[in-house]
């Protein structure tokens, strides 16, 4: 039988990663440096929490927005933390992960013909997930050259009278560049010359190495043209419990709460629990995780360029872009060869958009021990070329 599958899904290409992570599955003894996920198990305090919980039958729905304890909480870390402030009740909404805030934004936001600047190379559900909500992206290339940022006078330039919003994720993923304030600032003028809304994905903000994180929220008059997006998944290594959460105004809020509820209904309760206690007391094992992945890019950065892939210094989150471009190879054939002779995953640029051409990406997030292994392995193939 034929089905008939949605034009706009079809047209969708399948993700970078999969594919490539679709070749290493069936693949034994296999050193993978490909997945963005934090190597250490979520903190025991926290697995406790969630444990205590199920233990004491708390097992039901929450409200659609989320546990107002939950709520509440990150209402008070972002005030804490950033001078940030969110009302509880109507500004904040409990995601699965950011992954389901970015989607929710988008369908929110974005309508027919409605163009979203995307920064690139990028996470790879930026463009699907705003094709799927019917707008249109536009790609804002942002090369090595350019330390992988976007510069305000290519934003103003990209923006028509059909531009809603801005797309920004610092620290980012792939490449860990990460903007400081005095640049952030220059952007909001654009941002608010153009009337842009700005969906700012801040997932691996605690892991910003090199200064202070800025949240794009607390620059003036960007709170009311801002949708701040974060989660636990990386600070805290809860990829699995999916928890994330969305700060905006309460007209945004709101309509995105309206497809949730139909959609998502809410979070699991476990992770919500699990999620009130990282905010609590987790801060200590964030610190500790932070210092360690710190260390491995000092690491992995200098082994990199001693190898002859030149690597620039990330300035967060746990992955690093070094360039193949001197070894003559594509992304794809790169990966593929150093998959086949030395048995190393890591992603190829191309995952994250065209531009990532010459590119490759290694997530750092895994032991010294396996990075050093990888280096050598890498250093073998390229030797041998
Ligand atoms: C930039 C970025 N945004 C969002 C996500 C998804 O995070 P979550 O687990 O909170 O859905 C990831 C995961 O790798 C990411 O790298």
């Amino acid at each position: 039988m034929r089905y008939k599958i949605s034009k706009i899904v079809e047209q969708i290409p399948p993700s970078g990663i999969r594919k490539f992570f679709d070749l290493v599955i069936d693949m034994k003894g296999i050193l993978s440096l490909g997945v963005g996920e934090p190597d250490f198990i979520t903190p025991r305090n926290i697995r406790e929490a969630a444990i205590r919980s199920i233990k004491q039958g708390r097992t039901t729905y929450t409200s659609n927005t989320g546990l107002m304890e939950l709520r509440r909480e990150i209402s008070h870390f972002l005030n804490r933390r950033y001078s940030l402030r969110y009302d509880p009740d109507k500004e904040i909404l409990i995601t699965v992960g950011v992954s389901e805030g970015m989607d929710l934004v988008l369908r929110t936001l974005a309508g027919k013909n409605d163009k979203i600047l995307i920064p690139e190379p990028c996470y790879v559900s930026y463009m699907p997930v705003t094709a799927l909500a019917g707008g249109k992206p536009v790609y804002l290339r942002t090369p090595r050259e350019k330390g992988f940022k976007l510069s305000p006078k290519q934003i103003d330039k990209a923006c028509d009278k059909n531009t809603k919003a801005l797309i920004l994720n610092y620290p980012s993923n792939p490449t860990g560049a990460s903007y400081t304030r005095k640049e952030l600032k220059e952007i909001s003028k654009v941002a608010e010359k153009r009337n842009l809304l700005v969906i700012s994905d801040e997932v691996y903000d605690e892991l910003t190495y090199d200064f202070q994180h800025t949240p794009f929220a607390t620059l003036s008059g960007m709170k009311k043209r801002t949708v701040y997006l974060n989660g636990f998944s990386k600070s805290y290594a809860m990829t699995g419990w999916r928890v994330g959460f969305a700060c905006g105004p309460e007209e945004i809020i709101s309509a995105m709460t309206k497809i949730h509820q139909y959609t998502i209904m809410c979070v699991p309760i476990m992770g919500q629990i699990a999620a009130i206690e990282a905010l609590k007391k987790g801060q200590k094992s964030v610190d500790e995780m932070k210092k360690e992945y710190k260390k491995r890019r000092e690491f992995i950065v200098d082994g990199l360029n001693a190898i002859g892939l030149e690597c620039h210094k990330p300035q967060g989150a746990f992955y690093v872009f070094p360039s193949i471009k001197s070894t003559g190879l594509k992304s794809m054939e790169f990966v593929t060869a150093l998959l086949e002779k030395e048995k190393v995953a890591v992603v190829p640029g191309t995952a994250f958009g065209s531009s990532g051409e010459g590119y490759i990406r290694i997530s750092y997030a895994s032991s010294f021990d396996k990075l050093k292994e990888a280096l050598s392995k890498i250093s073998h193939f390229v030797n041998s070329l």
